[in-house]
């Protein structure tokens, strides 16, 4: 790749200077981490808050926890979701089971989903993606009385709400993702959220048998934050976007990752979260509007998946086919346009999970695999990259689609 502006899918703001403060948390210390602890109870009104090591590692907590006072084995997670989700329940010794997504929502099918709760099933884990609100609501009355948990996947949606309720409280137990490309970023991190006794009382057993990361790995993530947050920047992430060692942006299936208490020089990075999440959120979710807005996309198509309170981490659109959508993200490749495929399959085709499915298709996550594109709403998208996303998502290679326009509600105000 050419040096040229180029934007990555998402970015999450942290400064030089809370990265050169966090530093000081290598020499240790554990009364940062307590107050983060606080915090996050307060503003999420959970009972307990347990800060670990990734997105995966708190839902791997949650699974052995949920498992280990259950005879119940199976996890219902939607056949369109990031890869970590199968890996994490791969990684608790317990079993995948999907229900098929709706095109329109990324959520459940929700026929589908009450025909598949039974008495074998430990939980179902409703997901946020891109930051749009999943029903939980409609899926804890689809588990009233059946002893199914609820575990909240909000790992791309931290500071989001559905009816003025903050996304994490939903569930009866949530977790967020503090990776890379998110909301809010410590390098890799995780959050339990547990509501109600019996759950806290299970983690904490769970989370007692976590080590703390080792100091190589707490420098290590310190570094490529660092790196990070110097080469996020559209004049040089044609860098590291060119280097394809790098696997940025790459889904994988992977059960072996760290299980680490989150460390001090993490939570020091989050030190001003608040206050960072909710002005992250409000530019995402202004960016948002301003393309739906800005592009009619309807007009030229394409469906923006929308939602009311959704705070759009990135904007999911709907193209029309697969020959669309693999034009549109070759083309954004090559000017830089941070527009990206998302996850490259439904779990149901992950190799890795070849025999351990019920041996069906899923029409619905297929449909969101072969016409999904998410358009990038961070902070450093301007009206220049607006103007060549615009190009793309109209140009004559790709040639012009008629579909109804669909009316669409958007924030009106333009970054
Ligand atoms: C929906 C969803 N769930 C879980 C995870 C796992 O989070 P992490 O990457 O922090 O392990 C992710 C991460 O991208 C995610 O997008």
């Amino acid at each position: 790749m050419m040096p040229q502006r180029t934007l990555s899918p998402t970015a999450a703001p942290i400064s030089f200077w809370d990265l050169i403060g966090a530093a000081r948390g290598l020499w240790g210390g554990d009364k940062h981490r307590a107050r983060l602890v606080e915090e996050l109870k307060e503003k999420f009104s959970a009972r307990e808050v347990f800060l670990v090591s990734s997105g995966k590692a708190a839902l791997t907590v949650i699974l052995k926890a949920l498992a280990a006072s259950s005879g119940r084995r199976r996890v219902i997670v939607p056949a369109y979701t990031c890869f970590s989700v199968p890996s994490a329940i791969v990684r608790a010794g317990l079993d995948v089971v999907l229900c098929d997504v709706e095109p329109d929502t990324l959520d459940f099918n929700f026929a589908e989903l009450e025909g598949l709760i039974n008495e074998e099933v430990l939980c179902v884990v409703p997901t946020h993606l891109f930051g749009r609100p999943a029903d939980v609501d409609r899926v804890k009355r689809l588990c009233e009385g059946t002893g199914v948990v609820v575990v909240e996947d909000a790992a791309q949606a931290m500071g989001g709400q559905s009816g003025g309720r903050l996304l994490g409280t939903l569930g009866d137990v949530a977790f967020f993702s503090l990776g890379r490309g998110k909301n809010l970023t410590c390098g890799t991190g995780g959050v339990i959220l547990a509501r109600s006794l019996p759950v806290v009382e299970a983690i904490k057993v769970e989370y007692a048998t976590l080590p703390e990361a080792p100091r190589g790995e707490v420098a290590r993530n310190w570094l490529e934050m660092v790196i990070m947050r110097l080469f996020i920047h559209p004049l040089l992430y044609w860098l590291p976007a060119g280097l394809p060692f790098l696997r940025l942006g790459e889904t994988t299936f992977d059960t072996d990752y760290p299980l680490y208490r989150m460390d001090e020089v993490r939570v020091h990075q989050l030190r001003g979260w608040e206050r960072r999440l909710a002005l992250a959120n409000q530019e995402r979710a202004a960016r948002a509007g301003w393309l739906i807005d800005g592009l009619d996309l309807p007009r030229r198509g394409i469906k923006p998946i929308t939602g009311k309170e959704s705070i759009y981490l990135r904007l999911p659109v709907m193209v029309r086919d697969r020959e669309m959508k693999e034009t549109v993200c070759r083309q954004s490749r090559e000017v830089g346009a941070g527009m990206s495929p998302s996850y490259p399959a439904t779990i149901q085709e992950i190799p890795e999970l070849a025999g351990r499915l019920v041996s069906r298709k899923y029409a619905g996550a297929q449909e969101v695999v072969d016409r999904l594109v998410t358009l990038p709403t961070h902070q450093f998208v301007t009206e220049v990259d607006r103007l060549k996303i615009g190009r793309i998502l109209g140009s004559r290679e790709i040639g012009s689609v008629s579909v109804k326009a669909e009316s669409h509600k958007t924030a009106d105000s333009a970054p």
